[in-house]
C-alpha cells in the first residue's frame, strides 16, 4: 500500500507549514499518487541509521519516514492507538521490547529470512519481536591488571575485594545481566553473588559504564563490568580525547557464565500492531537483517551483527571472540523484576 508522507516529526513546524503538509497529504491520499513508504519510530538517533536507511530506498524504491522518540515510545504508540501510523517500532534493550509487546502494540510476523538470520534466542518465537545487534556485558581491566579470562561468578571472589567498579544495579543492563545470572542460578546463589559482588565495589555503584574506564584509568579499581560498544565509542575518538585516554588505559575481558557464554542484550524491532504499511515493513526488517545491512547497522554503534558470519567491525573483533551465552533473553526478560528486587535487598547501590 502507498501512503502519503503525513507523520509528525519531532522538528517544529509553523502552522502554515502544517497545513501545507496536511494539502499535501490529502491531495496525495486522494489521487493515490507516490512510492511505496513506511514509518518507523525510533528510540535510536536517525542520523545513525540514515545512510542505511537511504541504502535501502535507493534499492526498493521505498522511503522511509523516522520519528525518533527519545522516550516513552511505548506509551506513544498507545496513546495513539489505531490512528497511529507507525509501521516499526525500533529500540534497544529487552525489557523495552517485551514492554512494547506486553502493552499489545506489535504483530507477529513469520519470516523466512526473519528466522534463518537471527538466532533464536535473540527473537520471539511467535515473532513479535527480533534482535538487530547485539551488544555485550563485558569487562573492563586495568591494562596491567593479570586477568585474562573470568566468569561472572567469579566476580563475587573476595580476592577482588576493593577492586570492582560498576553502575547502580538498578541500571537496565545490570537489571539485565543479574536476571540471566537468575535464570541459570537461581535466587538463592544470585542473592549470594549480588551480596559478594557488592563487597568487591571499590565505590558506590553509580555513574555509567564509560565511568567505569575512567575509574580504572584513575587507578581506583582495577576491573569493571560495561557495555562492549562504549569501548569503540571511547576508542574512536567519537566521545572526545579524554575517553580516548581512559579507553586507552582499560583492555577487554570477554566473560561468560561458568560453563556457559557472555551475556548480551540487543537492539530489535517490532512490526506496530496497527502498521499501515506491514508488508513494507516487513521487508525492510528482512533488509536489515541481510549480510550488507548488518555491517552497517552493527558498526554505526560498535555493535555486534546478530546474523552469523556478517563481518565484525575490526575495533569490536580486537576485544576477542564473542560467544553468547544461549539463555533466552525472554526468559532473562521475565527475570527482570525479580533481580531488581534482590539488587535492591542486598542494598547493592547504598
Ligand atoms: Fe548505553
Amino acid at each position: 500500500m502507498t501512503r502519503p508522507d503525513c507523520v509528525t516529526r519531532p522538528r517544529r513546524r509553523s502552522p502554515l507549514d502544517l497545513r501545507a503538509a496536511l494539502a499535501i497529504c490529502l491531495s496525495l491520499a486522494a489521487t493515490g499518487v507516490g512510492a511505496a513508504e513506511l514509518n518507523l519510530y525510533t528510540t535510536r538517533e536517525p542520523g545513525l541509521i540514515r545512510p542505511l536507511l537511504d541504502a535501502y530506498t535507493a534499492k526498493s524504491g521505498t522511503k522511509v519516514n523516522t520519528v525518533f522518540v527519545e522516550k516513552g515510545l511505548a506509551e506513544r504508540v498507545a496513546a495513539e492507538g489505531s490512528r497511529s501510523q507507525a509501521d516499526i517500532l525500533m529500540t534497544v534493550d529487552i525489557g523495552n521490547l517485551i514492554e512494547i509487546v506486553d502493552k499489545g502494540l506489535s504483530q507477529p510476523v513469520r519470516s523466512t529470512i526473519l528466522e534463518a538470520a537471527v538466532p533464536a534466542q535473540l527473537r520471539d518465537l511467535d515473532g513479535h519481536w527480533y534482535a538487530l545487534s547485539m551488544r555485550a556485558r563485558v569487562l573492563y581491566a586495568a591494562k596491567d591488571a593479570p586477568v585474562e579470562t573470568a566468569t561472572y561468578e567469579s566476580l563475587a571472589d573476595p580476592n577482588w575485594k576493593g577492586k570492582i567498579c560498576i553502575r547502580s544495579g538498578q541500571h537496565p543492563y545490570n537489571t539485565a545481566l543479574v536476571a540471566a545470572f537468575l535464570t541459570r542460578h537461581g535466587p538463592e546463589k544470585t542473592e549470594t553473588w549480588l551480596k559478594g559482588l557488592k563487597a568487591n565495589l571499590a565505590r558506590k555503584a553509580a555513574g555509567g559504564d564509560r565511568d567505569v574506564a575512567r575509574d580504572i584509568a584513575a587507578d581506583l579499581c582495577d576491573i569493571g563490568v560495561g557495555n562492549s560498544y562504549y569501548v569503540g565509542l571511547m576508542k574512536s575518538g567519537r566521545g572526545g580525547p579524554e575517553q580516548q585516554k581512559w579507553a586507552d588505559a582499560i583492555k577487554v575481558v570477554m566473560p561468560a557464565f561458568e560453563g556457559g557464554g557472555t551475556h548480551v542484550n540487543i537492539s530489535g524491532a517490532v512490526v506496530a500492531k496497527s502498521a499501515p504499511n506491514r508488508d513494507e515493513a516487513v521487508k525492510l526488517l528482512e533488509y536489515l537483517v541481510s549480510d550488507e545491512a548488518q555491517v552497517v547497522y552493527a558498526k554505526t554503534d560498535y555493535e555486534y551483527p546478530v546474523k552469523a558470519g556478517a563481518t565484525i567491525d575490526p575495533l569490536l573483533a580486537s576485544l576477542g571472540k564473542l560467544t553468547i551465552d544461549t539463555t533466552p533473553l525472554v526468559e532473562i526478560a521475565r527475570n527482570r523484576k525479580a533481580a531488581s528486587l534482590l539488587a535492591d535487598k542486598v542494598g547493592f547501590d547504598n
